[in-house]
């Protein structure tokens, strides 16, 4: 066995073979990060000129960095896609964000300013848009398991649209609408029994998993029909529901459109044949979320536009073979405006590195390779997606450039877990050192989201940058705030 020495900056064996030596640690990979986000002269990265040290000096690390305008840009620019290539078919498209990837109150203003709505999944997420002041008309509440309360609290805000996700959920929010005297606005969330190309804890829209009334074959209840047929053959029946229309989401991190495409054909078929069978018209048709994001240099997603029209053209096409006129459409991106406008900005703490065999043809030839590991000061608790979907990140050195060779590097966290992997491989500058910060970029989507107190460690703050200035939209926990829920008694 040998020991390769590694000062060379060819790709290392222990390197996925998508993973580039890049040809200068120091350039930013434009799609993975924000607008505004730069190196100053002196090297450093910096968010409308506000400089990584700066924000650490005043928010501390770990910290997620988040441009207001990029955000603005990018609902802005989803919201004007899918408007443009759905204007001639059914007037234009709603889009509600999806507040489960990344919700506070300033970005439910944020979403109301630039025109779009929002899509809610609980209580809380309700909480946040009541507190921001939405009108209820611009919200959806979903979720697979309401609860009465929150059925409640969706017709006490008056919401536009309650997404309805089982037959036994379309009784009690019609009992609940009823005793209220009261009718509740009701789109059902159907699975076409799409197959997402994407991690299989983020597709959705397959026959065996949780969400949704299922198109195919025959419900347990009254055979021959659907659970999706028989949702809507009730559904008519309620006086306490107006139904709306038709729901599905296929899954999430999804880059290629044909998916989106099919489920639209597969809910209009029904649609039609719905409207022609219990002679009721279905005004809408909402196609979900799910469009993908660059989270490394060899991740291409398509533009929104891109995505649109290829959508637009099947709804077109499919309606004018059913001699249907197009429902009003809507859809529920969340990763795709918030994902790529953050950073998490992490301080580096202690390095190590290990050698790894890296087999060769013969046990002889294997050659041992160096992984360095670069602990930060976060983690799985502030970002839980590589443990949950091996989800890949990358990162770069952001308090300064470096000349140094490129070192193949594991960021980890400082949890008590050898799964607490930040980004798994990434080639970052030999010289890297405790005290530098690091910034991984495309943490804006169920990252905070997600995060947890896993070893009493305090939540991060959100910092919003706007035009050269910046300011905390939710602040950093303390230990006060985790100490304060320990009842003691
Ligand atoms: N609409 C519905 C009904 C959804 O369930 C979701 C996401 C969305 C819209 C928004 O999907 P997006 O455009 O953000 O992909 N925690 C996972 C993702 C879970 C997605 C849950 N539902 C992750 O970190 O990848």
């Amino acid at each position: 066995m040998t020991t390769n020495p590694s000062n060379s900056t060819a790709a290392s064996p222990l390197a996925p073979e998508w993973l580039q030596v890049p040809d200068d640690l120091n350039t930013l990979h434009a799609p993975l990060w924000a607008g505004g986000v730069t190196r100053n002269d002196a090297g450093e990265l910096t968010i409308d000129g506000i400089s990584v040290s700066e924000l650490q000096r005043q928010y501390g690390t770990p910290l997620f960095v988040m441009s207001e305008n990029d955000f603005r840009a990018r609902a802005r620019a989803f919201s004007d896609a899918f408007n443009d290539a759905f204007a001639d078919i059914c007037g234009g498209v709603d889009v509600y964000y999806a507040g489960k990837s990344f919700l506070c109150t300033s970005v439910v203003r944020w979403v109301e300013e630039e025109g779009l709505r929002l899509d809610t999944a609980s209580g809380g997420e309700l909480a946040v848009a009541a507190r921001a002041g939405i009108p209820g008309a611009d919200v959806a509440l979903h979720g697979n398991n309401k609860s009465d309360g929150e059925i409640h609290r969706a017709l006490d805000l008056k919401l536009g649209r309650i997404v309805v996700d089982s037959l036994a959920e379309l009784d009690r929010v019609a009992a609940i609408a009823a005793n209220r005297g009261e009718t509740a606005k009701v789109m059902l969330r159907l699975t076409p029994g799409v197959h997402a190309h994407t991690h299989e804890f983020i597709a959705t829209a397959h026959e065996d998993q949780k969400f949704g009334l299922s198109m195919a074959g025959d419900s347990t209840e009254q055979a021959g029909l659907s659970a999706a047929e028989e949702a809507v053959a009730a559904a008519t029946g309620y006086a306490s529901i107006e139904l709306l229309g038709l729901h599905c989401h296929i899954g999430s991190q999804i880059f290629e459109p044909d998916g989106f495409a099919l489920a639209a054909e597969k809910l209009l078929d029904f649609l039609a044949a719905m409207q022609s069978k219990y002679s009721i018209v279905l005004p809408e048709l909402d196609l979900g979320g799910g469009y993908g994001i660059a989270y490394t240099p060899v991740d291409t997603p398509r533009p929104a536009a891109e995505i649109a029209q290829a959508m637009a053209a099947v709804v077109r096409s499919k309606c004018a073979g059913l001699g249907i006129s197009a429902p009003r459409i809507s859809i529920e991106p969340g990763r795709a405006i918030v994902g790529s406008t953050t950073f998490t900005l992490y301080e580096v703490g202690t390095l190590k590195t290990v050698r790894v065999d890296a087999p060769g043809e013969q046990a002889e030839n294997d050659v041992t390779y160096p992984r360095r590991y670069v602990s930060v000061d976060g983690g799985m608790s502030d970002n839980p997606r590589p443990v949950l979907y091996d989800a890949d990140y990358s990162a770069v050195l952001a308090s300064r450039t470096s000349d140094a060779a490129p070192q193949l590097s594991r960021v980890v966290g400082k949890h008590c877990e050898s799964g607490d992997i930040v980004v798994r491989d990434v080639y970052l500058p030999k010289d890297v050192a405790a005290g530098d910060l690091l910034a991984v970029p495309g943490t804006g989507a169920y990252c905070w989201a997600l995060s947890s107190n896993y070893n009493y460690l305090a939540r991060p703050g959100v910092v919003a940058v706007r035009d050269g200035s910046a300011r905390l939209i939710v602040r950093g926990e303390t230990e006060e705030d985790l100490l304060n829920r320990d009842m003691g008694v």
